[in-house]
């Protein structure tokens, strides 16, 4: 350390150093504000207060700038809402009774937020979560609330609990571990410690050393934890060691005390005075950390900001030394400490002054879904099953084959949808054929329905989507929806052996128009040029292609009635479709007829016509304003109840 740093920091250390916490941090009724959007700390507080049977949830409010309203969460099997509100001052003022604010804020606005809740008249206790907060901006908020008697816990802390009442965010962890160390049941055991992480190692000792020699019983032990609060890591923590031993000093419930200290700093010495004075006259059993700091050549920096030893004095052996010189018992290494605090047990319980007492069970606190189904123990059906593409894996793949394959073996449009449709790799004149559709119903003019909806909606001023999905909405039976109707009725009558004359017959006895036959322009004088090439693809690439065929027979008849009752785009696409699923000859009949029956290949017609639709819409943006005129013209008024003529 630099002459200056050490100068700085011996200015520091002479004006205040901490608060002296002098009230009951917290009990059974105590509730907090927490601030920023925790939501699992949240939760594991809420499970620790049910598992105890609390009233009331621990979390009053959240303070989370970006999203005031309510967090769902849960109370036991039910939901609950916690109020989310903009400031710290908003949450205090609605909340009065929440005297904890638990800061979740990163270092970098940790002081600001802080100061802010010290400034609450109904906030006493601040627990800071951050690491890294300048050391000056510490001491500034350790300042502040002494000066109001508040108390500040951290900064670099996991908080701490009041066993079977309230607890601080993640403080022990999950609450199978907090079932496991009796933490939801008051006990007699006061605990401190720098470090939050140890913390919980010690719940587990101390709870381990309560259990009764020789006894079988699972439900009879010694009180176990009262309070355990770890004051972090730094060179100046809000609240030290000794500050929280001399509060619990004076709790009659507490019996003895547990310290973990550690190399660097002289707040062990502190608690020798204490001891030393009387001030604590509870046993304290306490162990500093980091006595391996000697194997090392030189200064060694462990990984709290305060771990460093400057000079002799802040090694771990000399305040152990130390420790044990002023009447704490004193461990002869770490590994002791269980054996250590079980002595203390069994030394109080033999002066009476402490009873063994009936552990209850802790309220079983139910288990998350996600929890459950991680560990086995429960098994769910999915509502939603998808068999055509997998986004689990580092890469996404259609149909089982990898994007980066799909894009490398040029699948293209074709053979994407067949992936995705179809669940195959299609040969290259079936995906090329599918190519071709959506080439050729990619638009057909301003004229038609869809497009016509589109202009529409767009000169509306409706966005893209709502103009294109207008446009979508008509596609239907008579207007590119005919597909699966025809491919239907064209394979129902060819796999029945009709005849293009009984095919005719029969469906004008059925009342049903034929779809794919017929076009509102287009005619034998006035030939669609996409149903030329549907027809001579199929023609070449789909070997019989019986389906189309029969098609053109019928549009044989059909067109000696009415020139325009030619074989349309539809017809043409729905049954050359079939000719293809046949002639790819990895599809068998029955999965060719259920293809049909499904009703899915106007799909084509949709995804093609998309592609003109977002045309249209872009088209009108670029035209002005004043060419929408609404057709006013173009429309034969009935209201006039002369009628015409
Ligand atoms: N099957 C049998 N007879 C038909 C068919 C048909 N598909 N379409 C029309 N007719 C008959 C009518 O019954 C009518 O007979 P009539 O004079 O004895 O009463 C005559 O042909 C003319 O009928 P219109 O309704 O005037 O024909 P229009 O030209 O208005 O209709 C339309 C064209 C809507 C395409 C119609 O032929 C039809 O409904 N076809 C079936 C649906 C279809 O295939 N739609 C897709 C079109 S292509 C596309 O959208 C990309
Ligand atoms: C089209 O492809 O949009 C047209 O064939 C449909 C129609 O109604 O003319």
């Amino acid at each position: 350390m630099s002459a200056l740093e050490k100068e700085v920091l011996e200015e520091l250390k002479s004006s205040e150093t901490s608060v002296k916490p002098d009230y009951e941090l917290f009990d059974e009724n105590t509730q907090a504000i927490v601030f920023n959007y925790q939501t699992k700390a949240i939760q594991r507080m809420l499970d620790f207060d049910y598992a105890c049977r609390r009233k009331t949830p621990s979390v009053a409010a959240i303070v989370y700038a970006s999203r005031p309203g309510y967090h769902k969460c849960f109370w036991g099997s039910e939901e609950i809402m916690i109020p989310i509100y903009r400031t710290t001052k908003e949450a205090a003022e609605k909340h009065k009774k929440a005297d904890v604010f638990i800061n979740f804020a990163s270092f970098r606005s940790s002081y600001e937020s802080s100061m802010e809740a010290l400034e609450q008249p109904t906030i006493r206790t601040v627990a800071i979560i951050a690491e890294g907060i300048p050391e000056r901006k510490a001491r500034k908020l350790v300042s502040a609330a002494a000066r109001m008697d508040k108390c500040v816990i951290g900064p670099a802390t996991v908080g701490g609990i009041k066993a079977g009442k309230f607890k601080i965010g993640n403080t022990a962890g999950s609450i199978e571990n907090i079932i496991d160390t009796r933490l939801y049941v008051p006990g007699c055991v006061g605990f401190v410690s720098k470090s939050g992480g140890m913390s919980n190692e010690l719940y587990n000792t101390i709870s381990m050393a309560c259990r009764i020699d020789g006894e079988q019983r699972d439900d009879l032990a010694y009180p176990a934890l009262n309070e355990g609060i770890a004051v972090g890591g730094d060179s100046f923590p809000g609240s030290t060691l000794c500050d929280h031993l001399l509060r619990m000093e004076k709790n009659p419930d507490i019996k003895f005390l547990v310290a973990l200290g550690e190399v660097g700093g002289d707040g062990e010495y502190k608690i020798c005075e204490a001891i030393k004075s009387g001030e604590i006259s509870k046993p304290v059993v306490m162990w500093v950390m980091g006595t391996c700091s000697t194997l090392f050549p030189g200064e060694v920096q462990f990984g709290h900001a305060g771990a460093r030893a400057d000079g002799e004095e802040e090694t771990a052996h000399a305040k152990n030394q130390a420790l044990k010189e002023a009447g704490a018992i004193v461990p002869n290494s770490f590994d002791d400490l269980g054996d250590v605090i079980k002595g203390v047990y069994k030394d109080l319980a033999a002066k009476k002054v402490i009873q063994p007492v009936e552990i209850p069970k802790a309220k079983v606190v139910p288990i998350d879904i996600s929890d459950a189904q991680k560990q086995g123990l429960i098994r769910k059906p999915t509502n939603f099953v998808s068999t055509i593409s997998d986004d689990r894996g580092e890469e996404l793949s259609y149909n089982g084959v990898p994007i980066s394959r799909v894009v490398s073996d040029g699948f293209g449009i074709g053979g994407t949808l067949g992936l995705l449709w179809f669940k195959r790799e299609l040969p290259k004149f079936a995906s090329d054929f599918l190519e071709l559709i959506l080439v050729l119903t990619a638009d057909h003019g301003p004229a038609v329905s869809g497009a016509h909806n589109t202009i529409v909606a767009a000169r509306a001023g409706k966005d893209l989507v709502s103009a294109v999905a207008s446009g979508m909405l008509t596609i239907g039976p008579r207007f590119g929806g005919a597909i699966d109707g025809a491919s239907q009725h064209f394979k129902h009558a060819v796999d029945n052996n009709m005849s293009p004359e009984e095919f005719i017959v029969d469906m004008k006895k059925k009342g049903i128009p034929i779809p794919g036959i017929g076009h509102r322009v287009k005619s034998l004088s006035n030939p669609d040029k996409r149903v030329e090439l549907l027809k001579d693809y199929a023609l070449t690439h789909f070997g019989s292609a019986k389906y189309i065929k029969f098609a053109m027979e019928v549009e044989q008849l059909t067109t000696k009635k009415k020139g325009n009752l030619i074989l349309n785009v539809d017809g043409a696409i729905g049954t050359s479709f079939i000719d293809m699923l046949q002639a790819a000859e990895s599809f068998d009949d029955e999965e060719i007829q259920k293809f049909v029956e499904l009703g899915f290949l106007n799909g084509l017609f949709l995804v093609g016509r998309c592609m003109g639709m977002v045309g249209h819409f872009m088209d009108q943006g670029n035209l002005s304003q004043s060419l929408y005129r609404h057709p006013w013209d173009d429309i034969t008024y009935m209201s006039d109840s002369s009628g015409p003529g």
